[in-house]
């Protein structure tokens, strides 16, 4: 009966919406087609995989792949094939009832797959622990933090979208222009960005890297991969040109290059591989357009550090002392732990893939897993009753708190200013205050798709192509310093002598470059180039990969964040100067069609006072950080929960700084640091380098005998035990030394 009155509803409804209304039959046929849609793929990519057109070691496709594989497990495949084929029966009503893509955006999420043959497609639900009230560490897998949606912020969910997607059929065909046709992402490139030439003076290079290490605390859009896990191929490695149609695989999107391409056409390459993003079905069971899985978890979580998944956390705990797994260096140093057999370039692993993808992130990386094994220690000294896993638990919390105050206190400030941290209620509560959470009034946490996929990966200009190294009398080590191009995936400079060291110096002495159309050419022409002559474009591929999630252009999000929709280029010039306005110009045919990410930059050239960025670019990622932070019941100044530290503890974490952390964490040589690392060590604005002794470290005597523990019982049995032992043998002692006194 519920069912019936649903799908007359549901009736109801489309009748409002659409010309043509389904019937039972018609999602039956479109599910039918879907079906065997996704069997031909299936074939299909047999036959490629026969023939070998998956990607090859040496490629940059290849270390491209390593950047945004996927590496669920086959149970993650098999539910992400699932959602493909919702997708295709999506495709196939849509096409059926000759909906626009408007309609199909509205109405397809309103009919159920109940009825269908895909109604066991989708997800299952997720049911939390009965004693989850008082889950006081975090699940590893993001699940299970907001009782009423436990699969909200779980890994391997889908983004949010903040609004309606922007594919071209509603769908998943990606956006486009509804004039003429968006020029390909390397022409947009090309016409619109500038060799790198401007400094952020008052920053260091740190504020680059910890933006990228925060962006794999958040988010991760794995691409497509074969059954066998295998990448396919989109272009032609041998000709450097497309691949004949009857080889591509239904998920290449592989991006044209000009055949008078000025870096390109001297290598004879008119096709950039590109796979889409793996796509998932969400908990509501119903036709629907694609939404792209985030692979980890959605929380500010350290998750780059400790893995979102229980097996990867395995992998990663060394199983004593609640410590991390590690390597040593020759000189008795901790690296990240290596992996027992490996082929590429280095084999360093941590929580995320991505943790060597450059050398200054895979230091950051190492400098935490070490700061996590020095708080283990150091808890253990403490308490040294508690198991391995409450000295585990406690750790990790505490460091995921360390990521919490660094972000929201050092990074967001320098990278939104002060104005946008009061705007946005950015800022953690202050000393000796807690802050609220409500279950019940708690929104979605799950990072946009328009953060991920575009707006927050304005930070790629940020990045320098020559990472200079400084040893310890402040000069310059020329045969440590190198270009970014050749070490891509490759952190085997990691343990020479004193390279951890001068990559920290360099990392907060060397500036970053503005945020703006200026790139360097390691990221637009060279990336991934590993030992060939030329690599990927960073730019094309970010513009590609907003089209093909969808996202919706720089015009409809400039309206989003309450700024006057412009009707011509040059309605942008309050916010973008002449000259940006005029390559915007040679990229688009209109002012609708600029994709946010290069809107964003565009507007970065003039950045808000105070701020590294634009107004939209600020107002999406102070958003998103706002989202991120509120809906945490764990976030580390949140109060009243069981996971809460004490008021004590709390105001030990606040004395936390990036600097202190890679003053405890380096190899021995680095003695002084400026107190706010993000910024130029600068003694006139109160921030020269001075002794690490004097920057303020966490006390960590706040966690002795810690009484908030629901694992209490772990921590308090072992003394429990021990009394019932030792008072009756005391008991017995004293008994037996009195008889012996008096039989004397
Ligand atoms: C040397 C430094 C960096 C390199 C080589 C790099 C490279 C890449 C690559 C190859 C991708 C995937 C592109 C694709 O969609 O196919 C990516 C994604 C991304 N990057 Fe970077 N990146 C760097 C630094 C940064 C920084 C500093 C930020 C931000 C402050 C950032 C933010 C992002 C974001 C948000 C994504 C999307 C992640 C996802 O959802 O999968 N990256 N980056």
């Amino acid at each position: 009966m519920k069912q019936h009155l649903k799908f007359v509803l549901i009736f109801l409804f489309a009748s409002v919406f659409a010309n043509d209304v389904p019937v039972l039959d018609d999602l039956h046929d479109a599910v039918e087609q879907g079906l065997a849609q996704v069997e031909s793929m299936l074939d299909l990519e047999s036959q490629l995989i026969a023939k070998g057109l998956t990607v090859d070691r040496g490629t940059s496709a290849h270390l491209h792949s390593l950047m945004v594989g996927n590496s669920g497990s086959q149970q993650q495949k098999d539910s992400a094939l699932n959602a493909v084929r919702i997708l295709a029966a999506s495709s196939h009503l849509k096409n059926k009832l000759n909906w626009s893509a408007d309609q199909a955006r509205r109405s397809l999420p309103q009919l159920s797959l109940d009825k269908t043959a895909l109604k066991n497609s989708c997800p299952e639900s997720i049911t939390c622990p009965s004693s989850n009230v008082t889950i006081k560490y975090r699940p590893i897998d993001g699940s299970c933090h907001n009782l009423f949606r436990p699969d909200w912020g779980k890994a391997n969910t889908p983004f949010q979208r903040a609004l309606p997607n922007a594919y071209s059929d509603g769908v998943f065909e990606p956006r486009n222009s509804p004039s003429s046709p968006l020029k390909s992402p390397r022409v947009v490139s090309t016409s619109f960005i500038k060799p790198a030439s401007t400094t952020a003076s008052d920053f260091t290079l740190m504020l680059m890297t910890w933006g990228q290490l925060i962006t794999h605390d958040l988010t991760k859009a794995s691409s497509f991969t074969s059954a066998d896990g295998k990448t396919p191929q989109c272009c032609n490695v041998t000709s450097g040109q497309p691949l004949d149609r009857e080889y591509l695989h239904p998920f290449c999107l592989s991006i044209e290059i000009p055949v008078n391409d000025q870096f390109y056409s001297k290598y004879n390459q008119t096709c950039m591989s590109f796979v889409r993003t793996q796509i998932g079905a969400d908990y509501s069971c119903s036709f629907g357009h694609a939404e792209q899985l985030n692979s980890i978890t959605h929380w500010l979580d350290g998750s780059m550090i400790y893995g979102s998944s229980s097996s990867e956390l395995s992998d990663l705990r060394l199983g004593q002392g609640g410590e991390l797994k590690n390597s040593t260096t020759s000189d008795g140093k901790e690296l990240l732990p290596l992996r027992s057999s490996c082929s590429d370039a280095t084999c360093y692993y941590a929580g995320d893939v991505r943790a060597q993808e450059n050398p200054q992130l895979a230091v950051v990386h190492t400098v935490m897993m070490r700061e996590h094994n020095r708080i283990a220690r150091a808890l253990k000294q403490l308490n040294s009753l508690w198991s391995e896993e409450v000295l585990f638990q406690e750790t990790r919390s505490i460091v995921i708190a360390e990521l919490h105050h660094i972000t929201y206190t050092e990074y967001l400030p320098a990278m939104l200013g002060e104005q946008a941290m009061r705007d946005y209620n950015l800022n953690p509560s202050a000393t000796d205050a807690y802050s609220t959470y409500d279950e019940t009034t708690a929104r979605d946490p799950s990072v946009w798709n328009e953060f991920a996929a575009a707006v927050f990966r304005v930070g790629h200009s940020q990045v320098q192509g020559t990472l200079v190294l400084y040893n310890a009398s402040d000069d310059q080590v020329p045969d440590q310093s190198f270009t970014l191009s050749s070490y891509f995936f490759d952190a085997s400079k990691l343990p020479q002598p004193g390279f951890i060291d001068n990559a920290i110096r360099g990392l907060t002495k060397q500036m970053p470059l503005a945020i703006n159309a200026e790139y360097t050419s390691q990221l637009t022409n060279y990336l991934f180039k590993g030992s060939n002559p030329y690599g990927m474009d960073l730019v094309a591929l970010n513009v590609q990969r907003g089209r093909e999630h969808g996202i919706p252009d720089y015009n409809t999000v400039r309206v989003f964040c309450g700024f006057p929709k412009a009707n011509t280029f040059d309605d942008l010039a309050s916010e973008i100067d002449q000259a940006t306005i005029n390559s915007l110009k040679n990229a688009y045919d209109s002012v609708d069609d600029i994709d946010l990410y290069i809107g964003c930059l565009a507007e970065s050239a003039q950045p808000v006072n105070g701020s590294l960025l634009g107004p939209t670019g600020l107002c999406v990622v102070a958003k998103q950080f706002a989202v991120t932070k509120n809906n945490d019941r764990f976030f580390y100044d949140v109060g009243n929960q069981p996971n809460s530290f004490t008021m004590v503890q709390l105001n030990e974490i606040r004395k936390t700084s990036l600097a202190r952390i890679l003053c405890d964490n380096n190899n021995g040589d680095v003695s002084t640091m400026q107190p706010k690392a993000f910024r130029a060590p600068d003694a006139t604005s109160n921030n020269g380098r001075q002794p690490c002794s004097s920057i303020p470290s966490i006390n960590l005597t706040a966690w002795k005998d810690a009484k908030a523990s629901p694992n209490k019982a772990s921590v308090v049995a072992p003394s429990v035990l021990l009394a019932f032992i030792f008072i009756p043998s005391l008991l017995m002692y004293i008994f037996i030394i009195d008889t012996q006194d008096h039989q004397c």
